[in-house]
């Protein structure tokens, strides 16, 4: 299937009025592309729940940090292009910084407490950035269905918040982490790892497997639970964790005392160039 490309807000809407007029459902997987096969995982399920999918890749300016990788994120847009086509993505959603933010742009989303900790902390301009941009977005596609990916959590709570909030007509769907053979959450971020930074990034994994396990083991004290995968984290020393903690999964409130079923365990770590997040939530056992 041939896959449209459309540069402009004024091409979209062009070919997503005629889809919207046909009675098609549309679905949006918002990446900044270097698809991978979480982004493959997210498209796929967008094919199989609506009528059309359209995907956006756009290396968005204002969710970058001074000193962040803005200039080097990886960009492969003819693999990518051909990657959603073989999907069955219909629409690439592809606009330049200045049909995002023309001259003058000057709004911006902003949340309070829900963007102050985990990579908040890290990233302060980070969320912002994201919810500006997701809901710009949203307004441009209009899709039935968002698809975000699980591996950020905190984002896609954000935006279901944001959502619910500011009361905008789409559904989110978030799907499951997708792993490399040894653990390792896929991430555009992983090509800037060299043979043995990739190999010691797969304790993330590990620390939060540690972890899981101890609390189905009936360990419920949460500092004892972090620790343990502070310990795990620490036999790795190209790994350097920037946090490693158990939250309350709607309000993001550190879990002091007893964990709970429903709990997020978030690691965030610095390997080399690449900063890696991961993430998994406590279950009955
Ligand atoms: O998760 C991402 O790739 C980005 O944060 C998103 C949602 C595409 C917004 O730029």
């Amino acid at each position: 299937m041939n896959i449209v490309v459309s540069r402009t807000v004024a091409e979209l809407r062009g070919h997503l009025d005629l889809e919207c007029d046909a009675g098609r459902t549309v679905g949006l997987v918002p990446t900044m592309g270097a698809l991978h096969g979480g982004h493959a995982s997210l498209v796929a399920r967008a094919v199989a729940r609506c009528d059309v999918v359209v995907t956006s890749i756009f290396i968005n300016p204002r969710q970058f940090g001074a000193g962040e990788d803005l200039g080097s994120y990886p960009k492969m847009l003819d693999d990518d292009l051909e990657l959603l086509a073989s999907l069955g993505c219909r629409h690439a959603w592809i606009p330049s910084p200045g049909e995002m933010y023309p001259d003058g742009y000057c709004t911006r989303v902003e949340m309070d407490g829900l963007t102050d900790v985990l990579c908040g902390v890290s990233r302060p301009a980070h969320f912002g950035g994201v919810l500006t941009v997701v809901l710009k977005l949203f307004h441009q596609v209009k899709p039935d269905v968002a698809f975000f990916g699980q591996k950020d959590y905190q984002q896609s709570l954000l935006i279901r918040r944001m959502v619910q909030d500011l009361e905008v007509p789409v559904c989110i769907e978030v799907c499951p982490i997708v792993r490399e053979p040894d653990g390792l959450a896929m991430s555009s971020r992983n090509r800037y790892l060299s043979p043995e930074e990739r190999d010691q990034a797969s304790v993330l994994n590990r620390a939060l497997g540690v972890v899981e396990d101890a609390w189905r083991g009936g360990e419920r004290d949460a500092a004892r639970l972090m620790a343990l995968g502070h310990l795990v984290a620490a036999e790795s020393p190209l790994v350097r964790i920037d946090y490693l903690e158990i939250r309350d999964a709607e309000t993001l409130t550190l879990r002091e005392g007893e964990a709970r079923v429903g709990d997020l365990v978030a690691v965030a770590a610095f390997v080399g160039q690449a900063r890696l997040i991961d993430n998994r939530h406590f279950t009955e056992s």
